[in-house]
C-alpha cells in the first residue's frame, strides 16, 4: 500500500519558491522573486519573474507559477509561498497578482512570503484581496 504523502509545510514551500527565484530574469530591476503553489492534488508549481526591455511586459513570479500550473490542468490552489532574494524584509504580491491568484484560490488559501531575513508573513488571499467579486458570489 502506498504511504500517504505528508503535506508540505509552508517553510518547505517557501524553500521551493527560493529555489525558483534563482531562475528569475530580472536584469532591469535586479529584484529576483520566486513563487511556489500547492494545487489541490498536492502537486507543487513554481515560477519566477521574467522581465522585458519593454518594462510593461514583465510577468511576476506569482502569475508565472499560476499560468504554468493552469497550463498543466490544475485550477485550484491551497497555498502559495513567495520568496524575494533581494530584499531582507518580506514583499507581498502586487495588485495584478492578487487578482489572478483570487481566480484560482478560495478566500482562506494561505499566502506566505518572506525575504532573506527571518521575518515571514502568513495571511490569506481573502485578507490580501477582500470583497473580490468571485469570492463574494461564491458565498
Ligand atoms: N515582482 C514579482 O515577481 N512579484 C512580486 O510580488 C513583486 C514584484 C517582480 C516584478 C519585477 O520583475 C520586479 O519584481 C520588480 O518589481
Amino acid at each position: 500500500m502506498r504511504r500517504k504523502e505528508k503535506a508540505m509545510s509552508t517553510e518547505e514551500l517557501f524553500e521551493k519558491a527560493r529555489e525558483a527565484a534563482l531562475f528569475a530574469y530580472a536584469p532591469y530591476s535586479g529584484f529576483r522573486v520566486g513563487a511556489a503553489l500547492i494545487a489541490d492534488d498536492g502537486s507543487v508549481w513554481t515560477g519566477c519573474n521574467v522581465e522585458n526591455r519593454s518594462f510593461g511586459l514583465t510577468v511576476c513570479a506569482e502569475r508565472n507559477a499560476v499560468f504554468q500550473a493552469v497550463a498543466k490542468g490544475r485550477r485550484l490552489f491551497t497555498a502559495i509561498a513567495i520568496a524575494t532574494l533581494d530584499s531582507e524584509s518580506p514583499v507581498g504580491p502586487c495588485g495584478a497578482c492578487r487578482q489572478v491568484l483570487s481566480e484560482f484560490m478560495g478566500v482562506d488559501a494561505v499566502v506566505f512570503f518572506g525575504g532573506t531575513g527571518a521575518e515571514r508573513v502568513t495571511t490569506t488571499i481573502g485578507q490580501l484581496y477582500p470583497f473580490d467579486s468571485l469570492h463574494e458570489l461564491a458565498r
